[in-house]
C-alpha cells in the first residue's frame, strides 16, 4: 500500500469516498477536492493506493483548535479508509504519514474531531494516541516529546506531579523549604509511629524518620513515590488518593502530619476524619500548610516546565476552613504558628497542632 500525495487524477476515487463519509454534504467535492490539490500547501490530501484508492485524509491549517496551543495547528478535516480495507493499518499509515509531513512543517500538535458516538472513529483516535481534549470530542495528539510532557503536566494534580517529581527537589522552592524547617522543628519532640500524609518525595520524612520506630506515607503520585522510595527504602509508602477512604486501620499512628498538600484537597472534612480516625487517641497531627493570606493572593504551587509556567489545580482554604473541620471530627486544637522568610512581607505558611 501506497500513501502518497493526491494527484488531479483521484479526484473522481476521492469524491466518491467523501460522499460516503459527508453523506449530507451539498458542496460539489470533486471540485472541491481538485481545487485543494491545485492549490498545494499548507492544505494537505493524502491517499492509500494499492492499485485503486482505498483511503484518504485531508488535513488543513486552522488558526485554532479546541483544546490545541499552537496556531496555525494542521487539522484532519476527513479521514476515510474503505470497508474492506479497515483494520489493516491503513488509516494509520495515512496519520503517520500527515504526521511525518507536519512535523517537518514545524508543528507540534495536530488536531481533529468525530462525532461522540462515532466509536469506530473515537477508537482509532485513540489508539494513534490523540488525547480527547474537551467533551464535544474534539482530539488533540501532541507530536514532540515536550508536548507530550506538557501534555501530562496539564492533566490533573497527579499528572502534574507525577511529571515535577524528577525536578521537585532540586529546584527552588522557598515555601517547600520553610514549610518543612518549620515541620521538622514541630515534630523534634514526637516519636512513636508517623505517617507522612501527601509524603511526596519523601525529603520531610528522610529528615525526621530517625526520631520515629515506624515511618509511613502516603501519596497519590506514583512518580512522587518513586523518588521517595529511593530516599526510604524500608518505610511503608503506599499510593492513596487523600480524598477517598485511606489504606490504614484506625488507630495505627501516633503521629500523623502533613506539609503544603491540603490546597489540593477540596473536602477538609473527610481528610480531617480520616487524619482522626488513623490517630491512636492522644496521637498528634500536625498540618503546615500555604497561609491564608497567601493563598489569597493566589500563590498555589506551580513549577516550570519547557519555559512554561504548570499552575496546578488548588483550592482556597481560609483559617476557619482549616481549623472547624478539624474540631468537627473530633480533634482538639492545641498550637497555631506563622512563619515568613526573609523576603516576605506577609507570613508564608501556617502550622496548626491537633490531639485526637
Ligand atoms: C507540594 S507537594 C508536597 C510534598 C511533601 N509533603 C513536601 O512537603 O515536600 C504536594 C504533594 O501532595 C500530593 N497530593 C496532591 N493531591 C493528593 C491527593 N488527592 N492524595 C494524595 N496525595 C496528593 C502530591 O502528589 C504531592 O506529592
Amino acid at each position: 500500500m501506497n500513501i502518497r500525495k493526491a494527484t488531479p487524477n483521484d479526484v473522481e476515487a476521492i469524491a466518491r469516498m467523501k460522499r460516503k463519509l459527508w453523506p449530507d454534504a451539498d458542496d460539489d467535492l470533486a471540485q472541491e477536492t481538485l481545487n485543494i490539490i491545485k492549490n498545494g500547501e499548507p492544505d494537505l490530501l493524502l491517499v492509500a493506493d494499492d492499485g485503486e484508492l482505498r483511503g484518504f485524509i485531508e488535513v488543513s491549517e486552522r488558526r485554532y483548535a479546541e483544546g490545541c496551543k499552537s496556531s496555525p495547528v494542521p487539522y484532519i478535516e476527513g479521514w476515510w479508509v474503505d470497508e474492506s480495507f479497515r483494520r489493516q493499518g491503513v488509516g494509520a499509515a495515512l496519520v503517520h504519514a500527515v504526521e511525518d509531513i507536519c512535523k517537518e512543517r514545524g508543528h507540534t500538535e495536530l488536531a481533529s474531531d468525530t462525532w461522540f458516538d462515532h466509536e469506530l472513529s473515537v477508537r482509532a483516535h485513540t489508539a494513534l494516541g490523540f488525547d480527547v481534549v474537551e467533551t464535544a470530542t474534539h482530539f488533540r495528539k501532541a507530536l514532540s516529546k515536550a508536548e507530550k510532557t506538557l501534555s501530562k503536566a496539564g492533566k490533573d494534580v497527579e499528572g502534574a506531579y507525577d511529571v515535577w517529581a524528577a525536578s521537585y527537589d532540586s529546584d527552588q522552592n522557598k515555601t517547600r523549604d520553610l514549610a518543612h524547617e518549620v515541620m521538622q522543628a514541630a515534630l523534634r519532640d514526637f516519636s512513636g509511629s508517623v505517617l507522612d500524609i501527601g509524603c511526596g518525595t519523601g525529603t520531610m520524612l528522610q529528615a525526621v524518620s530517625s526520631n520515629f520506630d515506624t515511618v509511613a506515607g502516603f501519596d497519590v503520585s506514583e512518580e512522587m513515590l518513586a523518588q521517595a522510595r529511593k530516599k526510604l527504602p524500608d518505610a511503608d509508602l503506599r499510593v492513596a488518593d487523600l480524598r477517598e477512604a485511606w489504606p490504614t486501620e484506625d488507630g495505627s499512628f501516633d503521629v500523623v502530619y502533613e506539609t503544603l498538600v491540603l490546597e489540593h484537597i477540596e473536602d477538609l472534612g473527610h481528610f480531617y476524619q480520616e487524619a482522626a480516625r488513623l490517630l491512636r487517641p492522644g496521637g498528634v497531627l500536625l498540618v503546615v500548610e500555604f497561609h491564608p493570606i497567601r493563598q489569597a493572593q493566589n500563590r498555589g504551587a506551580e513549577f516550570e516546565l519547557n519555559g512554561k509556567t504548570i499552575q496546578l489545580q488548588s483550592f482556597q482554604h481560609g483559617f476557619a476552613d482549616m481549623v472547624s473541620p478539624a474540631l468537627a471530627a473530633g480533634l482538639q486544637l492545641m498550637e497555631t504558628g506563622e512563619y515568613s522568610s526573609a523576603v516576605d512581607q506577609t507570613p508564608r505558611v501556617l502550622k496548626l497542632v491537633f490531639s485526637a
